[in-house]
C-alpha cells in the first residue's frame, strides 16, 4: 500500500504512544513510524503488554499496529524515511549543575535535534511535542541548520495537552490544538501540512495557529494555570479544617459562577504527575533568568502549596492517631497520581508512604494498576511495606485507610466488611474526598476526609 504521507514521532513514551496510535486511527492514508531510544519499550509496544495503561488504547492500538503504525528502534532509518517529524522526548526537571531542581533537563531534546542533522538527507518539517522552555525552537533551528547543504527544516510547535487517564478522548476530541510557526514563507507552508493533518478529525476552529513563541509558552502556563487552581482549592481546604466549613459546598458555590467554572476544584493531597511540578518550576526559573522575580515568586508558591498539602496530610494523621504511628498499620488505597492509569511519577503517594516509613509505621498498597510502579518507586527505601492487589486484603489487621488515589474501585467497595477486619479503632483519611462519609462513620471509623469537618466516635 502507498501512503500520501509519512510521519516518524522520536520518543515512544506516554505522550509519543498515544497520540500517533490516535493519529494513525484517524489519517489511514498516513504511514506512522514511533522510534525510541529504549528497545524495552517499544518491545512492549510491539506486545500484547503496552507499557502503559490507557483506557481505549488497547484498542486502536490492535486497529492500527502493523496496517499504517510501527514502532522500532531503528532512528536513523526512521529521519532518513520520513519528511515529518514529531519530537516527544522526556524533558524532565535537571538534577545536577546550573539550574539544578528548577531548569528543564534539555539533553534528551537536544541529541534528538543533532541525530535529525546528523542523518537527514532531504528537507523535514520537525515538530515540538515535548513541552520545552519558550524560545526552545531558535535552539533547535540553530542547530539543524548549521551546515551550508540544500536540505531545509522548518521547526514547528505543537504543544501535547492531554491528560493521562483520558488521553484518547483527549486526542480524538481535543479542546484545542496549537501549532506555532514562523509567519515566512515556508513556515506558514509547513503550519499548513500540519493544520491539513489535524484536520482530518478536529474542526477547523479548534485548530489554532499562533508565534512559535506563544505557543511553546501557552503549553507551560495551561499547566500552571490548572495547577494554581488545585493549589488555590488545597489551599483553601486547609481553612476549611479549621473552621468547619466544608470544601465541597465551597468549591460547588464558588465554581457556579461560569467566570471560575466548576473542574479543577476537587481538594486532594496535591497534585502530582510527571509535568505540573516541572513546567511550574520552568517557569518559575525562566522568570528569574529574566529577572522577574516578584512573577517567579508569584507562581513558585504554586509549589509550595502543593508540599504543604502533602505533608499536611501526615500531620494530620499523625495528630488523629494520638501522636505516633511507630508500628501503626497504614493502608495506602492508590498509588497512581490520579485514576485510571498506572503512572506514578511525582505521584504524592511516593512523598506519603516514605513519610509514614520515617515515622516507622507499616504500609500495605493496593493499587488496580500501578502496583508494579509503586515498587520501583520505594525500591531500596528503609521500612516495611507490602504491595496487595486486593483491597479488602490489604486492609485487614491494619489501624487505618489513606485514600490518595480517586480510583472508582474504592468507591464501591463493602467498608462493612473492611470495617470489621480492621484493629479497632479503625480510621479512614480520604485524601481524595470519594467515599461517603456519613456512612463509613455509621459502619464504626472515625473519618477524617480533606478540608471537610472530621466525623468521630471519640
Ligand atoms: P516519557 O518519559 O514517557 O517518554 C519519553 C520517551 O523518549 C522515552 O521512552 C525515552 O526513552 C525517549 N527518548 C529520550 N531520548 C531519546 C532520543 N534521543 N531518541 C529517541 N527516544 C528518546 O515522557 P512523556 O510523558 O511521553 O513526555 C514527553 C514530553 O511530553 C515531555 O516534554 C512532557 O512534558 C510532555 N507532555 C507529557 C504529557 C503526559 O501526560 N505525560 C502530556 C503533555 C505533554
Ligand atoms: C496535566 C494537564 O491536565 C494536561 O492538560 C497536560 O497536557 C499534562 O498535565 C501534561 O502536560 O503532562 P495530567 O497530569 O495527566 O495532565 O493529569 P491531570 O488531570 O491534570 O491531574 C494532575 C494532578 O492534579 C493529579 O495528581 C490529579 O489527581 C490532581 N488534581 C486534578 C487534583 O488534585 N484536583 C483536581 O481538581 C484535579
Amino acid at each position: 500500500m502507498t501512503f500520501k504521507k509519512n510521519i516518524l514521532c522520536i520518543g515512544a513514551g506516554y505522550v509519543g504512544g498515544p497520540t500517533m496510535a490516535v493519529l494513525a486511527s484517524k489519517c489511514p492514508h498516513c504511514r506512522i513510524t514511533v522510534v525510541d531510544i529504549n528497545p524495552a519499550r517499544i518491545d512492549e509496544w510491539n506486545s500484547d503488554e503496552l507499557p502503559i495503561y490507557e483506557p481505549g488504547l488497547d484498542d486502536i492500538i490492535r486497529k492500527t499496529r502493523g496496517r499504517n503504525l510501527f514502532f522500532s528502534t531503528d532512528i536513523p532509518r526512521g529521519i532518513q524515511e520520513n519528511d515529518i517529524i514529531f519530537v516527544s522526548v522526556n524533558t524532565p526537571t535537571k538534577t545536577f549543575g546550573v539550574g539544578a531542581g528548577m531548569a528543564a533537563d534539555l539533553q534528551f531534546w537536544e541529541k534528538t535535534a543533532r541525530q535529525i542533522f546528523q542523518y537527514a538527507r532531504s528537507s523535514k518539517i520537525v515538530i515540538e511535542k515535548s513541552t520545552l522552555p519558550v524560545k526552545t525552537a531558535q535552539a533547535m533551528e540553530n542547530i539543524l541548520n548549521s551546515s551550508n547543504n540544500a536540505i531545509s527544516f522548518d521547526v514547528l510547535s505543537n504543544p501535547e495537552f492531554l491528560a493521562e487517564g483520558t488521553a484518547v478522548r483527549d486526542l480524538e476530541n481535543p479542546d484545542r490544538v496549537l501549532i506555532g510557526s514562523h509567519e515566512t514563507e515556508s513556515g506558514l507552508k509547513a503550519r499548513k501540512v500540519l493544520v491539513d493533518i489535524y484536520a482530518n478529525w478536529v474542526p477547523h476552529e479548534k485548530i489554532i495557529t499562533s508565534s512559535i513563541w506563544s505557543s511553546e509558552l501557552s503549553k507551560i502556563v495551561s499547566n500552571a494555570f490548572l495547577a494554581q487552581r488545585i493549589s488555590s482549592i488545597n489551599a483553601i481546604s486547609s481553612l476549611c479544617e479549621k473552621t468547619d466549613a466544608d470544601i465541597a459546598e465551597v468549591a460547588k458555590a464558588v465554581g457556579m459562577d461560569n467566570r471560575i467554572g466548576p473542574k479543577f476544584l476537587n481538594a486532594s493531597i496535591g497534585f502530582g504527575g510527571s509535568c505540573f511540578r516541572k513546567d511550574i518550576l520552568n517557569l518559575v526559573y525562566l522568570c528569574r533568568h529574566y529577572g522577574l522575580n516578584e512573577v517567579a515568586d508569584y507562581w513558585e508558591g504554586v509549589v509550595k502549596i502543593n508540599e504543604y498539602q502533602k505533608e499536611r496530610f501526615i500531620r494530620n494523621m499523625m495528630t488523629a492517631m494520638f501522636n505516633t504511628l511507630a508500628d501503626k498499620k497504614i493502608c495506602l488505597y492508590g498509588f497512581a497520581f490520579k485514576a485510571n492509569t498506572g503512572d506514578t511519577r511525582e505521584s504524592p503517594a511516593i512523598f506519603i508512604a516514605r513519610r509514614l516509613l520515617e515515622e516507622k509505621a507499616e504500609i500495605i498498597i493496593t493499587d488496580p494498576k500501578a502496583l508494579k510502579n509503586a515498587r520501583a518507586d520505594l525500591a531500596g527505601i528503609d521500612g516495611r511495606v507490602a504491595f496487595v492487589e486486593d483491597p479488602y486484603k490489604a486492609a485487614e489487621g491494619c489501624h487505618t485507610i489513606a485514600v490518595l488515589t480517586e480510583w472508582d474501585l474504592f468507591r464501591n467497595l463493602d467498608y462493612q466488611k473492611i470495617f470489621d477486619r480492621m484493629i479497632k479503632p479503625a480510621s479512614i483519611f480520604d485524601g481524595r474526598n470519594i467515599l461517603d462519609h456519613r456512612r463509613c462513620f455509621e459502619i464504626g471509623f472515625n473519618v477524617f476526609p480533606t478540608g471537610k469537618p472530621a466525623l468521630t466516635h471519640f
